[in-house]
């Protein structure tokens, strides 16, 4: 069998990949088993926003590996508190929980709300009640989806945790309608990703801000995919002048080769959790704090932040400049953005399939949305090169309406 009947044959298919086979990947450029180069628009959903391969994450990775790996949270490391100093300092948060993946630190956030809520709100038992908005993705575990909008995300899983209330993304007044004396949080991304790349309106962040100040309520913010340079900004929540109370890391704080996610808090926040009331065998090992500290800084030595400002507001240029009929919107900041693909004229997972057949990697968020979101150290070329191939592509599919038999 070759690897794609093989993983269709062995693997869960909870996965609709595109037809390739990657074997290797160097910054922003990855190669099939052929060896055909792709340029990487996608990088695995910013986990791989310092691009594949990097040679110091490499290097972290292959020392600290021989040094010490996982002895567990039994003990002290020589390496957590230094990776944990850096995100708190970097996030102006004042302590830090590491987990592994983004849906574990998310749910370490919705533990401390609500034991927040009860222990410092004054919340009655089991009554908290934490708002999240319409179109919100935050990963996949029961509690998380049960709070879902997307029926396909939830169907055949319930029952599903209580405490959650969604209200429309953006809408400050709805949120709050919703406040009760029972909220303990609002959970949001700044920015939602999977949603397509929606933003909100401006200011709305300060509202939210302000809103849970006045109904003593935590701002949580989800940044497993908006944070780390992503936006064009260390953190979205830093485009407005306002902090969250807790902030949610994952995906690219891994440098591109573990998984490594931490939530990280305001001293009273992070207070509620004492020996045993949380904990994960391989959050915060010395491995992954070693490469998460150093995906940290190579942001910061790089100019990581001020590449994505730049080359984001050049790709959404670009894509604005686009006049076809199948592109109703551009959507995006830093180098993150969504092209919405009129589904009269072609699915996005079409768009998908042609940009792959011409050497680009992207990958659809719904049926209509093409993201793109290439690793922040990508060329200035190779970013025109994967948009001149986008801009071919929608060529191509006006061309094949028209033409009968191309249809
Ligand atoms: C905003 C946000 N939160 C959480 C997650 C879940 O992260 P993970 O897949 O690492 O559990 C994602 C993943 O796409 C995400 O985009």
């Amino acid at each position: 069998m070759n690897p794609i009947e093989l993983e269709t044959r062995y693997c869960a298919g909870n996965y609709a990949p595109l037809p390739v086979v990657l074997a290797r990947g160097q910054g922003a450029h990855l190669w099939d088993v052929a060896g055909r180069r792709y340029v990487d628009m996608m990088s695995a959903y910013s986990a791989a926003s310092h691009g594949h391969g990097h040679p110091r994450i490499l290097a972290t990775l292959a020392a600290q590996a021989q040094r010490l790996a996982v002895p567990s949270r039994a003990y002290y490391t020589d390496r957590l508190g230094s990776f944990l100093a850096e995100l708190c300092r970097l996030t102006g948060l004042d302590a830090a929980l590491p987990m592994n993946t983004g849906a574990e630190a998310v749910e370490t956030a919705i533990k401390a709300a609500r034991r927040w809520g009860y222990r410092i709100k004054g919340v009655g038992r089991d009554r908290a009640e934490i708002i999240v908005a319409d179109g919100n993705f935050h990963g996949r575990t029961t509690t998380i989806i049960g709070f879902s909008s997307e029926p396909d995300y939830r169907d055949g899983f319930g029952p599903f945790t209580p405490g959650f209330r969604a209200v429309p993304f953006g809408d400050l007044a709805a949120m709050e309608r919703a406040m009760t004396p029972d909220t303990v949080a609002v959970l949001i991304e700044p920015i939602q990703g999977e949603a397509g790349i929606i933003l909100p309106p401006k200011g709305w962040l300060t509202g939210v801000r302000r809103l849970c100040d006045a109904h003593n309520v935590l701002l949580i913010l989800d940044e497993v995919q908006s944070g780390l340079g992503r936006t064009g900004a260390w953190f979205a929540f830093q485009h407005e002048a306002m902090r969250p109370d807790g902030l949610v890391l994952g995906k690219a704080l891994g440098g591109g080769v573990l998984p490594v996610s931490a939530f990280v808090a305001r001293r009273e926040v992070m207070e509620v959790f004492t020996p045993g009331s949380h904990g994960s065998t391989f959050g915060g090992n010395p491995l992954a704090a070693a490469v998460g500290l150093e995906a940290l800084r190579i942001i910061e030595d790089e100019r990581l932040v001020e590449r994505s400002r730049v080359l984001g507001d050049h790709l959404l240029e670009r894509l604005q400049a686009i006049r076809s009929p199948l592109l109703t919107e551009v959507r995006g900041r830093g180098l993150w953005a969504g092209a919405a693909i009129d589904p009269a004229h072609a699915t996005a997972r079409l768009v998908c399939e042609r940009l792959l057949a011409k050497g680009v990697l992207s990958k659809e968020t719904h049926d209509t949305v093409v993201r793109l979101a290439p690793p922040l150290v990508i060329a200035r070329d190779d970013l025109d090169w994967a948009l001149d191939r986008f801009i071919e592509v929608l060529r191509e599919l006006e061309h094949g309406r028209r033409d009968p038999v191309a249809a």
